[in-house]
Formats: structure tokens, sequence, C-alpha cells
């Protein structure tokens, strides 16, 4: 029975490295929970404490309501699809599949009947025979996939499964990873560097830096509603200003004062404090951004170069100082592009400008 999992303020130390800095998260029984950074944030480390093959230093797993600090990885019943964690050379494809019903002593009919169903739902029922080496890299990570999930798991855990796979086969392979997922409901708990997979594929996404989690929630509200400056950075394009607080206002806005003179209207993240002459950053996507001849309020800028990238057209707007501002318009037949060098003012729509804390090392 797949189950609800529930990390209570776990931590790891490795000899003079916290890799998980007390974290605590509870997963919804059939969720599909991805934990997304970059590189050394602790997401590996953090996923094979829940295999049980690494102890944490402190703090409970559950799954369910059961403590299974203790409980030997084997015994967890959770399907696994790591990057290193190779099929076996020698065995077909069915044997390979097979091989979690064996070890579970099922007999012989029912081991047939399953490795077959999930053969054909991974699309591989055609290639059974085979062996390992006589199927592309795309073929073999189903062949994983299938492993892992015939044994029907309580928690299936993936880390970084299709980071070797070229592109086309990925973005093919993660709507089926969620497209099985779904079928199966199994609660799973996916590892990823990669910040568009994160939000196509999960339910909710935690945002790990450094061992901890700097934010939590569904991939619509992380992308539109980032918590830090640090998430505002990770998650999608963003245009990040340095700017100064000039004045804030009761509302929970303020104006934020750029470099090259010209000012902008903020609203400040809530839980963050920002007062009068502070530095800050200025966060804003480059969809959301009006282009205008002229007209009260927005931003002066000097259009520097245009990338034409079919369904989108990429802008570099020149303010004066500092990094170009980058808008993005829709490649549609009726948009029309001003032409490079002219003067343009940008409006940000309403609620999508927004100061954080801190400062961008650009
Ligand atoms: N066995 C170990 N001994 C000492 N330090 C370790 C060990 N395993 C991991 N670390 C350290 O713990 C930190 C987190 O490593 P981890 O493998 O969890 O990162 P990750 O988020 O999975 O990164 P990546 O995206 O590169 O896979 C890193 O600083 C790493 O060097
Ligand atoms: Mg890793």
């Amino acid at each position: 029975m797949t189950t609800s999992v529930s990390i209570d303020n776990v931590s790891k130390e490795f000899s003079g490295t916290t890799a998980v800095d007390s974290v605590s998260i509870e997963i919804g029984q059939g969720e599909f929970f991805t934990l997304l950074g970059s590189s050394g944030c602790g997401k590996t480390t953090l996923l094979r404490i829940i295999a049980g093959f690494l102890p944490q230093t402190r703090g409970d797993i559950r799954f369910g309501d059961k403590i299974i600090n203790n409980v030997p990885a084997h015994q967890r019943n959770t399907g696994m699809v790591f990057q290193n964690y190779a099929i076996f050379p020698h065995l077909s494809v069915f044997e390979n599949v097979a091989y979690g019903l064996k070890v579970r002593g099922r007999s012989r009919g029912d081991i047939d009947r399953e490795v077959r169903q999930m053969l054909d739902l991974v699309r591989l029922g055609h290639l059974s025979h085979r062996l390992p080496r006589e199927l592309s890299g795309g073929q073999q990570q189903r062949v994983v996939l299938a492993r892992a999930m015939v044994i029907k798991p309580d928690v299936l855990l993936m880390d970084e499964p299709l980071s070797n796979l070229d592109t086309e086969m990925r973005l093919h392979l993660r709507s089926e990873i969620r497209a099985l997922q779904q079928q199966f409901g199994v609660t799973t708990i996916y590892v990823t560097h990669d910040q568009e997979e994160a939000l196509l594929i999960s339910d909710r996404v935690a945002v790990m830096s450094t061992g901890k989690v700097v934010q939590l929630g569904p991939p619509r509200e992380i992308y539109l509603q980032p918590s830090t400056l640090f998430v505002a950075s990770f998650i999608g394009d963003n245009n990040l200003l340095p700017a100064m607080v000039e004045e804030t206002r009761p509302d929970g806005s303020l104006l934020a004062r750029l470099p090259g003179g010209q000012a902008l209207i903020a609203h400040a993240v809530p839980g963050q404090k920002l007062s009068h002459g502070e530095a800050c950053t200025v966060s804003l996507r480059p969809q959301d951004v009006d282009l205008k001849q002229g007209g009260p309020g927005g931003l002066e800028g000097v259009l520097e170069d245009i990338q034409f990238l079919g369904n989108t057209i990429k802008m570099y707007f020149s303010l004066g100082e500092g990094k170009p501002v980058v808008v993005t318009l829709p490649g549609r037949h009726d948009v029309t592009i001003p032409t490079v060098g002219s003067k343009c003012t940008l409006h940000p729509s309403a609620h999508a400008v927004t100061a954080f804390e801190g400062v961008v090392s650009q």
C-alpha cells in the first residue's frame, strides 16, 4: 500500500559538512513530490536517508505513522530509480523486471503476468528477451522504471532518472513517468536540479539550498511567489535589478530607485522587512512587461538587441546603467516589434514587480 512520508527535523552531518540541515517535510499519500536544488545542496543525501542507505544524524523518517529509522533498506518496500542504480547486464529485460518479485517469493504465474503487464505499460513488451546492452539509453531507463514499479512499492524514489538522456527522450520519459505515477497513485519523491522538469512533473516542490528547504509549495506558487531572492533567481528567467528603497508605503509596496536614476513601484515579499535607504533587488519576469511608446509611469529604455526564438521574441533594453532588462513578447503575427536603437517605455504589469532583501551578485 502506498503511504504518506514524514521527514521530521532530519539532519545529516558528514565529517565537517552538514549535507542535510533540519529538514521537515510532510508528503501526502499518492503525491508527486520533488526535491529541487543545485549541485551539492543535499538532495541525494536526503533521498538515500529515506531509502535507508544512509543513517541520518538526527530526526525521524515515518512511512504512514510508523517510524522507520531502524528498518533496513530492503524492508522499506521502496522502488528505486537512481542514476547509478544500474540494471543487471547479464539478465534479460524480463528477468530484470522480475527480479524484485522473485526476491519476494512470488509464484511463477504471478511473476509472468505482472512483469508482462508492466512491460506493456512502459512499451517494452516486444523487447522482453533482450539484454540491456541491446537497448537504447531511454529503453534501459524504462526497464529501471518498470523494475521499480512492478513490486508495487510503498514509495517510489527517483534520483535524476533522466539526466543521462538526450532532450527528446527526457521530455518524452518525464511525461511517461508522471502518467505512470498517476495511474498507480504511488507516493513519489523525485530529485532533480532541472527547474523546468520540477515544475512540470510535480504536485509540490521543495527548493533546497545548502541542506535546507528554502521554499515548499505547488509549482505555480514557487514560480509566481518566490519567497526569497535565491528562489526568484533559481526558478525561471528573471530580471534581477539592484535598487535602493526610497519610500515604503503602508500597503506593503515601495518605491525602488535603480542605479540609472529611474524608479519603479515594487511589492515587498511578506515577511521581509525593507526600510528606507536599504539596498534591495527588484525582480521582474521578462513576460510581465508591456511595451509602449511613451506614456506616464514605466521605465525608459533603449532597445539594444532582438533575438527571434520562434514562439517568443527576446528583447534587451538598456536602462542607462547596469545589465540590460530582458523583455519577451509572443512570436505572433500581430505583435509589433520595435527597431533596434529605438526608445520604448517598459510598463511592468501590476503585482509583477517584487522587491527582495539582499543584493544579487551580477
Ligand atoms: N559520503 C560523503 N562524505 C562526505 N561528504 C559527503 C558525502 N556524500 C555527500 N557529501 C557532501 O554532502 C553534500 C550534499 O551532497 P549530495 O550528494 O546530497 O548533493 P546533491 O544535491 O545530490 O548534488 P548533485 O545535484 O550534484 O547530485 C555535498 O557537499 C557533498 O560533498
Ligand atoms: Mg545528487
